[in-house]
């Protein structure tokens, strides 16, 4: 079969890793004889530099007509100033918005060869598998009003923390659906004790409950799901929680498998479902890392591992990306290592040697 993708290689180590995932899909095409195109755009700081906005016109479009989208990362301190008018990370949110992907899963899964490269105890994160599904439109990123203005009595600044009922029920629908498909297990995080938006989401995770008796399903205050992920994360099986809680937790979370250069993301537009062709973004969830970029060290696994799941939801190739997973774990059980996992008595390998390695394996 045949598909396009849009990539986005962005700013700081996002090419670095972008180039690594491309090689393996073009593994994949080897192998299992398909052919992949690559259409690349420009985004985040990179787009600020040549076309003077994070994310131009002709990168939404080519991301729409793609099968699906593969995205480095965005930002750097060259772009950091508070005062600037335009930040890298808008070019990732309006392409959140614009493409639709209200969907974020976050999967974390701790492998057994990992299990002593973590600052966490073994016996903690031993079987950790869990995913968390992040509202990704919504919520205090994009509700109104959000400003800072100046008053008599010193500056003032709002966000606001909006939530409709249509928005509400779809990102838990996609909990639900997951943990059908899995351990049957969903916790849907919230903090109903002070807020109203969270409060209408605990009606209506209740309301959807009865569509799912097969799901048992559990409501947690974020603070005490945040405490939970470090004291015992095995226990969870599927977390559903708005955008900016997901942002915190799922960077608490990649913890428990030592470094965020191991997880991967999907943003999706719809409900997924495994071997049917969902539209989505994928991305590594490790951010630009500017003091890492261009040496040649930064762990592409994460990126890696994002393909296997564009492979998964929007390509509808399951055996492939099951292929490409398997290849990442035979080269960390053969002991190759990035610095960010590296062990004593392991081989260190650079950006490309890891990706060379899982390449070569995948086809
Ligand atoms: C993430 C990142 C983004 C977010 C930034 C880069 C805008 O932290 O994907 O988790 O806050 O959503
Ligand atoms: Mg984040």
């Amino acid at each position: 079969m045949k598909f396009d993708i849009a990539l986005l290689p962005g700013d700081g180590v996002g090419p670095e890793v972008a180039a690594e995932g491309v090689k393996v899909l073009e593994a994949v095409g080897r192998r299992f004889g398909h052919e992949f195109t690559f259409d690349e755009g420009d985004i985040g700081g990179i787009a600020i530099d040549r076309h003077g906005v994070a994310l131009p016109e002709e990168t939404l479009k080519k991301c729409e007509k793609s099968d699906a989208v593969l995205l480095g990362a965005v930002g750097g301190p060259k772009w950091d100033d508070p005062r600037a008018k335009m930040r890298p990370e808008d070019g990732l949110l309006g392409l959140r918005k614009g493409l639709r992907l209200f969907a974020n899963l976050r999967p974390v899964k701790v492998l057994p060869m990992l299990l002593d490269s973590t600052t966490l105890k073994p016996d903690t994160i031993r079987g950790v598998d869990l995913i968390v599904v992040r509202e990704l439109t919504g919520g205090l990123y994009f509700g109104k009003p959000k400003k800072q203005w100046q008053t008599a009595r010193g500056r003032k600044a709002v966000d606001t923390l909006a939530y409709s009922e249509k928005e509400i029920e779809r990102i838990l629908k996609v909990g639900f659906e997951l943990a059908r498909n899995r351990r049957k297990k969903l916790a849907s995080v919230d903090k109903a004790n002070i807020l109203e938006s969270s409060r209408l989401w605990r009606q209506i995770a209740i309301e959807l409950s009865a569509q799912y008796p097969d799901v048992e399903l559990q409501h947690m205050l974020v603070d005490a799901c945040a405490m939970r992920l470090i004291q015992r994360p095995a226990d969870f099986d599927v977390i559903v929680t708005e955008n900016m809680f997901g942002d915190i937790l799922t960077d608490e979370a990649s913890m428990l498998v030592g470094s965020m250069g191991m997880l991967p993301s999907a943003s999706l537009a719809g409900v997924p479902k495994e071997g049917e062709r969902t539209f989505g973004l994928y991305e590594p969830i490790h951010g630009s890392a500017p003091r890492r970029a261009g040496q040649n060290i930064v762990n592409p696994i994460a990126m890696i591992m994002s393909v296997a799941m564009m492979l998964r939801y929007s390509l509808g190739l399951v055996k492939e990306a099951g292929a490409v997973e398997k290849a990442v774990s035979d080269v960390l059980d053969q002991g190759y290592r990035t610095y960010d996992i590296m062990e004593q008595g392991k081989k260190q390998v650079g950006t490309r040697e890891m990706g060379d390695l899982i390449a070569t394996r995948v086809g």
